[in-house]
């Protein structure tokens, strides 16, 4: 288990040379206007429900390749319809490798896709470095994107819920962000702190229980609450987490019950907050455990926004990919 230790890439290896993003593995790389190109070009995928979805034609003769070697629902499927939706084909590839044979095995199955010329590898994997690794072995015409990474990274999840935020509430600077729960453990609260700091955020506190907390000195510029009460004083937009049953062992797992009497966001605590305050959550829920239904379903709650937001974030993070490849001829 890799807790609390976060594996950096070299993150110039996100980028071409000419300084345009080929792999997207963190959003820590990026600076802010790439971050808000990435999300103009989403916002116009974006479409009310019960329109008819956009299709274009960018990944048209393009093939992606969806390798999941953890459970996924919305991501697997959100980056399926985004490839399809631009004209690519796509496959998906549920994997079960042990992690002993894990690097050698990734590395067969990505030389196979290669020549099955798959030119995007959308990558979900339990252990740091496997996106990494990857995108380290590909030929130059191929793009990796994580789709999640152990604890450590979920860029697209970051820039949905950066998008998620700025479509209720586009200032910023004048947001005060709370992110409540297993922090310690989550790769969306590491993601969403690269994307809204590099975009400005006004105010980004940490709402934990102590086993919860990130180590010392990471996500710094934080404020730091183990308390409900102080946390979402006046915030704007409130951000839940799941428990990471999977990163940590039984014994550290809370009480279910005491955690929600404690941390659970219930329509009470919800009042702690500003009175137009957004709910969001990355799902799976688990409802009575870290959320109360009343709330997720409520009017404040932008977590379905979220679900819709992210097919229109990995379109854009596909076309951009794609469309920085230029002329390059395949190896
Ligand atoms: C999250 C993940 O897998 O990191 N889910 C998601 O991608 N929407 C959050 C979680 O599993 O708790």
């Amino acid at each position: 288990m890799n807790e609390g230790t976060v594996t950096t890439h070299p993150l110039p290896l996100q980028l071409r040379s000419d300084g345009t993003l080929r792999h997207l593995l963190t959003l820590e790389g990026l600076n802010r206007r790439q971050i808000e190109q990435l999300l103009q070009r989403a916002q116009a995928f974006v479409r009310p429900l019960g329109a008819t979805p956009p299709a274009t034609r960018d990944l048209e003769g393009v093939t992606v390749a969806n390798l999941f070697t953890e459970p996924s629902t919305r991501t697997r499927v959100s980056f399926e319809l985004a490839a399809k939706r631009l004209g690519a084909s796509v496959v998906n590839l549920e994997v079960q490798l042990s992690s002993r044979v894990k690097g050698e095995s990734m590395l067969n199955t990505i030389y196979t896709l290669e020549s099955l010329h798959v030119d995007v590898m959308v990558i979900r994997d339990a252990e740091a470095g496997i996106p990494g690794l990857v995108a380290d072995h590909v030929k130059p015409h191929v793009s990796v994107l994580s789709a999640g990474e152990a604890h450590v990274s979920h860029p697209t999840q970051g820039l949905l819920d950066a998008l998620t935020i700025l479509q209720r509430k586009p200032d910023l600077s004048k947001l005060a962000v709370a992110i409540v729960g297993d922090v310690r453990h989550s790769r969306v609260a590491r993601s969403a702190y690269d994307a809204l700091t590099r975009l400005g955020i006004g105010e980004l506190r940490i709402v934990a229980p102590p086993v919860f907390m990130p180590e010392a000195g990471e996500m710094p510029g934080c404020a730091r609450h183990t308390t409900l009460a102080k946390g979402l004083k006046d915030v704007d937009v409130i951000m839940m987490l799941r428990i990471q049953k999977e990163r940590m062992s039984q014994a550290s797992l809370p009480d279910a019950d005491r955690y929600f009497a404690k941390y659970g966001l219930t329509p009470d605590r919800l009042q702690l907050a500003r009175p137009d305050a957004i709910v969001m959550h990355p799902q799976p829920m688990n409802r009575g455990i870290e959320i109360a239904s009343d709330v997720a379903d409520g009017p404040q709650s932008v977590i379905r926004d979220q679900v819709r937001n992210g097919v229109a974030v990995r379109m854009a993070v596909l076309a951009e990919v794609i469309a920085n490849r230029g002329s390059l001829p395949p190896a």
